[in-house]
């Protein structure tokens, strides 16, 4: 704003000024309006030109004056380029737990660990709104502002997880109400009621004020809307929403009644209000929609904010929630259907990084938008809340971030930056102490921040692609779940017992819904898909008629959308292109043995006896001599179809024979490795860019481990051309090859 200061008797000084004050109050650019002005200024003679002006520099003088107080905030600051760097390191920060003259010590020490953003005011609707009406938003735009001069850009969190007490108080139908029938109190956080109109009214509120205030400032990259969207309520407005919502998912109640198959125990209901919600023991028709009730109101919820903070912001500023990995509360793909991006708040918790399940929730994160993500928090060092809060070993939250962005994390950021000297979580790690002094985890952290503004333009525009698709719904594990019939079936480590050899051969796995296109995958395996529509069974049957080489895992296709049995068997409506079925499953009380094409192996927990109907249908694995219904009986089957095939695989096997199944399916489809002669327990992770590939190394084995490389590639980290690299444990590295 100072140019408005120096402005010259001339008409495009005049122009330009009223472009710059346009521009600045507005976030857009104005030229349309200024040269309007312009030409109106040539038509008239020059006396009158001159007394327009004066009077005009007046004008533009008071508006740039109260324009510079109202956007303090938008003065440059020293470290900043116009767009935040490709690749970013932050922090989760609490200004509002401070003194004011405590946060330049603060966001001096985040600069200096090269700290590229701070995550802002998720929880501080209480200092935001201190009263009900009485808005105060300075300190937060002073802390931006402040954060800015040190180079480091925020992204605002919506503070609706955290209600204050003034709204719980005055709103107490805002309060969710337990499974129980108790209503939640204050003093925790969470105790909202993601279905109340009046809760939505008072989010929206909040969300839209601040989207006003900080929509155009340029250090707002972006938003998070509320914090982990978890609790539910079961009072009877919500209840009675359930119904409509099922009135109108199942237009009538006969058609409710015939596929939930009501005539069973006399649940066949004369009106839509006699039906209950259940979350565990009810019919599998009401659990799964209760479960889809509940994943359309968080995303309703979501939406309310979303489209208030949308129409105030700039179209840079994205949009997200964290959400929680494999957490089973709501259906993440509908719930991210409606952001700019995903993000996930990854912590070990109790002992250490096991690759494959992290690895697996970055996947499946990636999957909700089938692009890059963030890390929205992860633990600096250690948590509160698990049964042993030990810390991470040294480099391993170095190695951890790095295996994020080799999954295509474009950001991970810690929480938090210094514990609160008060409050539920004083024990958490952080960056810095009580004193406000580093932690030991901080000279490690501060390495990342550098490595990561290093990295950052070779990892710009990459992302990981794969040749494997693992295929997943919310509505088939919540299925199993429900109905596990061996206790210990875990239906996520089913998927985690395909997944693990997979990566070991393609280096990045897809972890997508059944209905997205997948002609771009050479393997497509689908384990545990329990719950199977109409449209997914219609996409895989298409996908093997082009040419798609697809295996089917324990428990496929045995539902139906309604969570009801499908009358052909396993697997479904896919029973006529396999050429064969399942004619019995057995959950096991101790491993059977199975041998064939994978060698002597055995299958934990669950067998499925097998048929084939069709001549060209193959058995590769039989049962070995077990409870005699599956003795001798086929275990694993196959059938080419044209260019593609079909595998059903009726066996859960150890590692080894998982191994070998791996190597098998991506023998026959043609998968390869990106990156050969990888030592064990090095994991490899590629991003793919436009010329040039990235593969990021992390050393998870207890040993130094060498990779040879075929051909030289160009260190990231350290410069110069390598031909191999020798990585310490934790050891990370990033190399990049150019496209031949
Ligand atoms: C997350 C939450 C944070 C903090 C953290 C502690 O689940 O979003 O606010 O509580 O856990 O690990």
């Amino acid at each position: 704003m100072k140019h408005a200061l120096h402005l010259q008797p001339r008409c495009n000084r005049l122009l330009w000024v009223t472009n710059a004050i346009c521009t600045s109050s507005t976030g857009r650019n104005c030229s349309t309006i200024s040269i309007r002005l312009g030409y109106t200024m040539k038509t008239i003679p020059p006396p009158l030109r001159f007394a327009i002006f004066s009077l005009a520099v007046c004008l533009l003088f008071a508006a740039s004056v109260s324009i510079a107080f109202a956007q303090k905030s938008s003065k440059p600051a020293a470290n900043h380029s116009a767009a935040p760097p490709p690749l970013l390191l932050g922090t989760a920060w609490y200004p509002e737990q401070w003194p004011e003259a405590r946060w330049e010590a603060d966001l001096d020490l985040m600069q200096k660990a090269g700290i590229h953003f701070v995550r802002v005011g998720e929880f501080a609707w209480s200092t935001m709104e201190p009263a009900e009406g009485d808005y105060h938003f300075g300190w937060l735009e002073r802390a931006i502002d402040e954060a800015s001069q040190h180079g480091i850009y925020t992204v605002l969190g919506t503070p609706t997880a955290a209600p204050p007490a003034w709204l719980t108080q005055k709103y107490p139908e805002t309060l969710r109400t337990e499974e129980d029938g108790r209503k939640a109190e204050h003093g925790n956080r969470q105790q909202f009621n993601w279905d109340n109109p009046k809760y939505r009214e008072l989010a929206r509120d909040i969300a839209s004020r601040m989207a006003q205030r900080f929509g155009h400032n340029p250090y707002v990259i972006g938003w998070q809307i509320d914090n982990e969207y978890s609790q539910v309520s079961f009072d009877p407005q919500t209840r009675a929403d359930f119904q409509s919502w099922l009135k109108n998912r199942y237009g009538t109640l006969d058609n409710l009644n015939t596929r939930w198959t009501t005539a069973y125990w006399s649940q066949t209901y004369s009106n839509w209000n006699q039906i209950p919600i259940e979350t565990k023991y009810g019919n599998p028709g009401l659990l799964l929609s209760w479960k889809r009730f509940v994943s359309d109101t968080w995303r309703s919820y979501q939406k309310n904010q979303l489209d208030a903070i949308r129409q105030y912001t700039a179209p840079r500023q994205f949009i997200t929630t964290n959400m929680m990995g494999w957490f089973q509360g709501y259906n993440h793909y509908v719930v991210a259907q409606d952001l700019d991006l995903a993000a996930w708040d990854d912590y070990v918790g109790e002992g250490h990084l096991n690759p494959y399940k992290n690895g697996s929730t970055d996947d499946l994160t990636r999957g909700f938008k089938q692009k890059n993500f963030w890390v929205m928090e992860t633990q600096p060092g250690h948590v509160n809340w698990a049964p042993v809060n030990n810390d991470l070993n040294k480099g391993e939250v170095r190695a951890m971030a790095w295996h994020n962005v080799g999954h295509g994390a474009d950001a991970v950021s810690y929480w938090q930056w210094r514990s609160a000297l008060n409050g539920q979580e004083e024990y958490h790690g952080t960056l810095v102490g009580a004193d406000g002094t580093p932690v030991p985890l901080y000279p490690e952290v501060a390495e990342l921040g550098k490595e990561f503004t290093k990295a950052g333009p070779a990892l710009a525009g990459t992302s990981p692609k794969s040749q494997v698709a693992i295929l997943h719904t919310y509505g088939s594990v919540w299925a199993i779940d429900w109905q596990r019939h061996n206790k210990n079936y875990d239906p996520i480590a089913e998927l985690l017992s395909y997944y693990q050899p997979l990566h070991d051969i393609a280096q990045s796995i897809d972890i997508v819904q059944p209905t997205v296109p997948l002609g771009q995958y050479k393997l497509v395996v689908a384990p545990g898909l329990n719950v199977l529509s109409k449209a997914a069974a219609k996409n895989l049957v298409d996908y093997v008629k082009n040419g798609g080489h697809l295996v089917l895992g324990q428990r496929f296709g045995m539902k139906n959308n309604d969570n009801g049995l499908q009358t052909e068997r396993q697997p479904g409506p896919l029973v006529p292109l396999l050429g064969g079925r399942v004619e019995q499953y057995y959950a096991l009380e101790n491993p059977v043995a199975v041998t064939g094409q994978f060698g002597d192996n055995t299958s934990k927990l669950w067998a499925e006896l097998l048929s084939t109907s069709s001549p060209d249908t193959q058995v590769i694995a039989t049962y070995g001599k077990s409870n005699g219904w599956l003795d001798g009986k086929p275990a694993i089957i196959t059938r080419k179809v044209g260019k593609g095939s079909i595998t059903y695989v009726g066996v859960w096997m150890d590692e080894a024979g998982m191994a070998k199944l791996a190597q098998w399916m991506t023998g026959m489809s043609g998968v390869n490795t990106p990156l050969a002669n990888v030592p064990t327990g090095v994991e490899v992770d590629p991003r793919y860019g436009k010329n040039h590939t990235v593969f990021i190394l992390v050393n998870f084995s207890s040993n130094p481990q060498t990779v040879p490389l075929a051909a030289s590639m160009q260190d990231v980290l350290h410069g110069g051309p390598v031909l191999s690299v020798t990585l310490p444990q934790y050891g990370v590295s990033v190399l990049s090859e150019a496209k031949q």
